[in-house]
């Protein structure tokens, strides 16, 4: 194999130096910038964590507000954006809808186009995490043939992100601020994690020069499939299937099976070989919510403490190092709180954004080279086209 390092799946390459996220597969260890996800998810929001990884400092009082006002102050997408939806069908896939739209605000846009230039890309940094609500909320509003809702800027990041998902130019209700806090939860546990299939897409695209939109909607591209962030929607989806604890073994043993291509949703991670600590948050923001909305009897969530505990006691998966990560209870959160299971990759996406913008722009503000893997060949030798 001799000329090149040969890494299928990139289990032991590291492609680039970066200061933004710190994990410890083997310990459970997820850190931004230093701090522990555990002492963000307690004491942090989501907004803040966003600036602590674009900026790598927490935020004084003023810094917080003046970029909490600033985020507000991009909320809003061109309106001529609105007309893209008419292009989908209403039917369309969540996750293709954005790839499209975010894509598209390249084209409204061309100071990003700029990227070399420090402000411009903060603001773009900022749309992004500005805009990335009001899309998914559109998307949303798109696929139930709803009127789209204007954001309103004195609620909170999370509650307008329910008001233009829930609300209606007919009704417009007070956000529940319990809701609002899961969904800000929600946000900030997914906000970052290092190199992942999707934030090197990002770095990939991004290594061409390419613009932040257009690196952004490569990496939610990345995100859709089922073993990276569409894994939330098949954890739903296969709690839905198993639909009783009776069932619960028959879909173990399916997921041991080397003949069949099942896997246990929502189980399993490339670095985390103990447990994933977003999870553990995650689990505990999930008992919280449901309490609070009085479901602790939930029938999905039964079933999903029933299989963690079968699974995480099966030889198979302790051998394999197989456990719940952070998608295994984000999903039961996500229909608690309304969301329609085929938007939870779109919830995913958004919350991830500026974990993406953040990597992107360590890349461009530190210097990179155009990312180029090279291949094993394993074709034909030369030949001569047939006479
Ligand atoms: N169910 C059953 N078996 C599994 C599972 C699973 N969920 N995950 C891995 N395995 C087995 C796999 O068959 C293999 O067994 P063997 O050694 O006998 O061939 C062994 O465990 C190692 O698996 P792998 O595919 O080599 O591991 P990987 O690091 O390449 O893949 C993964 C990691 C997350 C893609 C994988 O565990 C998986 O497909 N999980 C289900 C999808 C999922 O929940 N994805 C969300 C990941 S967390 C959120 C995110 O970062 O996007």
């Amino acid at each position: 194999k001799g000329l090149f390092t040969y890494d299928p799946g990139f289990v032991s390459t590291a492609a680039t130096e970066s200061k933004i996220t710190y994990i410890d597969g083997a310990a459970g260890v997820l850190l931004h910038r230093g701090y522990p996800i555990e002492q963000l998810a307690e004491k942090s929001d989501y907004l803040e964590t966003c600036f602590l990884l674009l900026h790598g400092e927490l935020p004084s009082d003023e810094q917080k507000a003046q970029f909490v006002s600033t985020i507000k102050n991009h909320t809003m997408v061109h309106e001529q954006l609105s007309h893209f939806f008419n292009g989908f069908r209403r039917d369309a896939h969540p996750m293709a809808v954005m790839c499209g739209v975010v894509g598209a605000l390249s084209a409204f846009y061309h100071d990003s186009l700029d990227i070399h230039d420090e402000h411009h890309r903060l603001v773009s940094a900022h749309r992004l995490i500005a805009k990335m609500p009001t899309l998914a909320a559109m998307v949303y509003k798109y696929s139930i043939g709803q009127p789209f809702m204007y954001p309103r800027n004195e609620l909170s990041y999370s509650e307008n992100f329910l008001h233009m998902m829930f609300n209606t130019p007919c009704e417009e209700k007070e956000v529940s601020p319990i809701l609002a806090k899961a969904m800000d939860r929600i946000f900030l546990l997914h906000a970052d994690h290092e190199q992942n299939a999707s934030t090197s897409t990002v770095r990939l695209a991004g290594s061409t020069g390419a613009n932040p939109f257009a690196c952004i909607a490569s990496g939610i591209a990345a995100l859709w499939g089922p073993a990276h962030g569409g894994a939330n929607e098949a954890v739903l989806n296969m709690l839905n299937e198993i639909g009783d604890e009776s069932n619960i073994d028959k879909f173990i043993a399916k997921a041991k099976d080397k003949d069949d291509p099942f896997r246990l949703m929502g189980f399993g991670h490339r670095v985390y070989k103990n447990f994933d600590p977003r999870a553990k948050v995650m689990k505990q923001t999930c008992d919280e919510v449901l309490a609070e909305l009085g479901m602790e009897n939930d029938p999905l969530l039964k079933i999903a403490m029933k299989l963690e505990k079968i699974a995480t006691e099966d030889e198979y998966f302790v051998k394999r190092g197989l456990y719940p990560n952070v998608d295994f209870y984000s999903g039961i959160i996500l229909k608690a709180i309304g969301i329609p299971t085929e938007l939870f990759t779109v919830i995913f996406a958004t919350g991830r954004t500026p974990g993406w913008i953040a990597h992107w722009n360590e890349m461009i503000s530190e210097g990179y080279r155009i990312g180029r893997p090279r291949q094993l060949y394993t074709g034909h030798t030369k030949r001569d086209y047939p006479a």
